[in-house]
């Protein structure tokens, strides 16, 4: 005598296609909407001025602390308010179109609605001034942001990108006063000597806290 009609002989097959179908939808659906744009290398998105970092920065040879002036300080290295802007935009420039949201910024007292490129997500836990204080300069993880004139993600920020470094940041360390510089090269005659004992964490809770 059968307990279970016939037909339900081909239920353990159709569960296996149908979890592995379901299994590839509910990766590929993970992977495409879990994986933010803003952790892309390359990612340059449009913003509301065309500020130039390779005007600013590279030809005109602006220091990035000047903007960025929290980097040495805090976790956050700030995207500068339209004050710092203003410091020069008062005077120089003051009747280009490209500067109009700036100035309109200045006039209402909001902010510029800079679109943000490099975020990682909420569940790791990143601190510039602790990097930058060890001698890691912003070309390592930023690249040659003297040199483009709009920012795009350089290094993937990824889990495996920053053990990398984590586990052998020896290469990447470089005197405490060029952590800017972005043409510093090290000098192979002259090792580098780390501005203090450096030991990047490796383990989970480090980064994840
Ligand atoms: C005159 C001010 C100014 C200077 C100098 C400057 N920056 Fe910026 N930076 C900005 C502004 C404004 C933005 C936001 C708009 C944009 O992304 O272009 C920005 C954005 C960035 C971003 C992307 C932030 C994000 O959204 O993820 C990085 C990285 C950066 N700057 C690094 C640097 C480095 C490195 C230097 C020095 C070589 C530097 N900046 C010099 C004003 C400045
Ligand atoms: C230290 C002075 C200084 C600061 C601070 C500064 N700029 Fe400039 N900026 C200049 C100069 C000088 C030029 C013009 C260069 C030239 O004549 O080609 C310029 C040019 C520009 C232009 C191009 C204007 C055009 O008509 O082509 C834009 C856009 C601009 N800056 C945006 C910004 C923004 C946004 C900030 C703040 C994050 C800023 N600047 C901060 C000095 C400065
Ligand atoms: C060890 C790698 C590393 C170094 C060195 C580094 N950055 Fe960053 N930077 C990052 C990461 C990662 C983020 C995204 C942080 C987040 O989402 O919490 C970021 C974000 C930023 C942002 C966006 C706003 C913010 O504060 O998060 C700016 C601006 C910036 N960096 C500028 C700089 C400048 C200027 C330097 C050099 C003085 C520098 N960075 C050095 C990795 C680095
Ligand atoms: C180019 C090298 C480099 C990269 C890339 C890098 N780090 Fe680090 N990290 C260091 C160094 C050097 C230190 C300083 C260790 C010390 O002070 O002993 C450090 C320290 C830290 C610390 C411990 C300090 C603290 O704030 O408690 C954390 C957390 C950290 N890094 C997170 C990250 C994360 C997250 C990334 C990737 C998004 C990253 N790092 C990428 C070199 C790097
Ligand atoms: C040096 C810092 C660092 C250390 C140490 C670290 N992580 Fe991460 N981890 C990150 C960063 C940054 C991300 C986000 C990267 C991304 O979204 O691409 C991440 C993402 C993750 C994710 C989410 C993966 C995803 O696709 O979103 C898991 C799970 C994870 N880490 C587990 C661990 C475990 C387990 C350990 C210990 C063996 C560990 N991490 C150690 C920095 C670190």
């Amino acid at each position: 005598m059968q307990i279970f009609p016939r037909s339900l002989n081909m239920l353990p097959a159709i569960v296996a296609v149908g979890g592995a179908l379901l299994g590839g939808v509910v990766v590929g659906g993970l992977w495409y909407y879990g994986t933010p744009k803003h952790l892309q290398v390359g990612y340059a998105p449009r913003q509301p001025v065309p500020y130039s970092h390779r005007l600013h920065a590279g030809v005109m040879g602006m220091d990035c602390r000047y903007c960025h002036a929290n980097v040495e300080r805090s976790g956050e290295a700030m995207i500068p308010p339209t004050q710092t802007c203003m410091n020069c935009h008062s005077l120089v420039r003051t009747d280009s179109a490209r500067l109009a949201p700036v100035r309109a910024s200045w006039q209402s007292g909001n902010p510029i609605p800079w679109v943000r490129i490099h975020r990682l997500p909420d569940h790791a836990y990143f601190d510039h001034s602790v990097h930058v204080s060890a001698g890691v300069g912003c070309v390592s993880c930023h690249g040659r942001i003297d040199q483009m004139d709009v920012v795009r993600q350089d290094q993937s920020l990824s889990m495996s990108w920053c053990l990398d470094c984590h586990r052998n940041p020896g290469p990447n360390l470089r005197p405490r006063d060029q952590v800017t510089n972005m043409d510093w090269r090290p000098d192979p005659a002259q090792p580098v000597q780390p501005a203090r004992s450096v030991q990047p964490p490796t383990n989970c809770s480090g980064c994840h806290r």
